[in-house]
């Protein structure tokens, strides 16, 4: 099966390991990659904002399946216009790319069709003052303030005071999200612990991958501002088997067959961010891709024809036979990052360890890297996603950091906590 990957981040290398190790022989090609998609994949050539040179070059080339990996692209359209040249895509339309690409919209479609999740306003820019208003007859703090649009997980603010909220609004309204921040809405405050299911849909049925918890705050014990994720690991304990249950028919289940409803069917993977409260999940958000860095721990645990289940997805029939076992260990990804991330960080940092690293059945992927002059060197926030496995939750947090003890460069910052939470649950 030959196969087009779009992205260049720390999921698309996890993405291209999996489609790798399917059964089904896969040739890779990837779009944009990075050093570590490209030791698997071959570099393609083509423009992917240039709709007529992409159609072009999947055709010319004979492309079975192109794999989206980022938000960005699905919500330009990318997968409408591969579709309509009857080219097979694993990811969703524009408009079902909404539940991701517009909070407010998300939100109207969780109340509309009964899927639980918190209490929220919408404010358009306009609006200052009534959204002022609206805080300051809020009785009960924190409250969460949304940047409507895709802000690469940082336009989130957890407001812990009445100050805090009109000062992060007036940020939010003076542009610092860009059009983002536009409309913003503002949710009730969920407590709870959080996890992350990912569903493979056709657009009717569904599968979903093992669980994990990802670690959205910069610093240990969940302290600092919000990042794409510092580290997750799978499966997330306080997912047990019922509360998965709960969410299959609270939650996957309603949004796949409202999106059929509302005329756009969803055909990807459907991201369920959950906060579960004594064993009762509700939605934090939706995405409509795999979650960074959740897709490095999930797919090191996954067992099955992973190119045969995004194809057979992409096709409208579900194969579910394509998976073995969705869990068949336990892992660990903690993220090495540049120290500054999520703000302005350093570049250019020479790479050391990585050999030495993948050990005892660690792998270590590429998220911001690149070949300067022949040398693997630091290219953005999220550097490497070093994901051990092991036979329990501790001994893949242990190989993790053991992995991660092997790997150098300059100005290097990862959390010494991931996995913790996981480790508490099950004591
Ligand atoms: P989001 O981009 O909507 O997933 O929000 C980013 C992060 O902010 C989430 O992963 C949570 O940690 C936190 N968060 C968002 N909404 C809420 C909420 N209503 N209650 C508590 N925490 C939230
Ligand atoms: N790790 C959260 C996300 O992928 O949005």
């Amino acid at each position: 099966m030959k196969i087009l990957l779009i992205g260049s981040g720390g999921r698309e290398h996890a993405l291209a390991y999996a489609l790798k190790k399917s059964d089904t022989p896969v040739e890779l090609l990837c779009t944009q990659g990075n050093p570590g998609i490209l030791q698997l994949a071959k570099k393609a050539d083509v423009d992917i904002d240039n709709s007529s040179e992409l159609v072009t070059f999947c055709r010319e080339e004979k492309i079975d399946l192109v794999v989206v990996g980022p938000e960005q692209p699905l919500a330009n359209g990318i997968a409408d216009i591969l579709r309509e040249n009857s080219i097979h895509v694993f990811g969703p339309s524009k408009k079902a790319a909404m539940l991701e690409s517009s909070k407010a919209f998300a939100k109207e479609f969780m109340n509309k069709y009964g899927i639980p999740t918190a209490e929220h306003k919408k404010f358009d820019k306009g609006k200052i003052n009534i959204c002022k208003e609206y805080i300051e007859g809020l009785q009960s703090f924190p409250v969460v303030i949304k940047a409507d649009g895709l802000a690469a997980g940082k336009g989130v603010i957890i407001a812990e005071t009445k100050e805090e909220a009109i000062n992060s609004v007036e940020d939010m309204f003076s542009g610092k999200f860009g059009k983002a921040g536009d409309t913003l809405v503002i949710e009730e405050f969920m407590k709870g612990q959080e996890a992350s299911i990912l569903a493979v849909t056709d657009g009717k049925d569904f599968i979903t991958l093992a669980s994990s918890q990802d670690h959205k705050r910069i610093f240990d014990d969940d302290k600092g501002p919000n990042t794409g994720g510092m580290g997750a690991y799978s499966p997330a304990p306080v997912v047990t088997n019922e509360v998965l249950d709960k969410v299959h028919r609270e939650i996957v289940i309603p949004a796949i067959e409202g999106m059929h409803q509302e005329g756009t069917p969803f055909i990807g993977c459907l991201y369920a961010g959950l906060m579960i409260d004594n064993g009762t999940p509700k939605v934090v958000e939706f995405n409509v891709r795999f979650g960074d860095p959740e897709t490095q721990a999930v797919l090191m645990n996954f067992d099955g024809d992973f190119a045969r289940l995004l194809y057979s997805a992409s096709d409208g029939k579900l194969d579910k036979s394509a998976v073995r076992n969705v869990c068949v260990s336990h892992t660990c990804c903690v993220i090495m990052a540049s120290k500054g991330y999520p703000d302005s960080y350093p570049k250019g940092q020479l790479i050391t360890g990585i050999e030495e690293a993948e050990i005892n059945g660690s792998l270590v992927f590429h998220a911001g890297t690149k070949y300067d002059n022949g040398k693997l060197t630091a290219s953005g926030g999220r550097v490497l996603g070093v994901t051990g496995k092991g036979n329990t939750l501790q001994e893949a947090i242990d190989n993790a950091y053991y992995s991660v003890s092997k790997i150098n460069f300059e100005n290097c910052f990862y959390r010494k906590d991931i996995g913790k939470k996981g480790l508490q649950q099950n004591s």
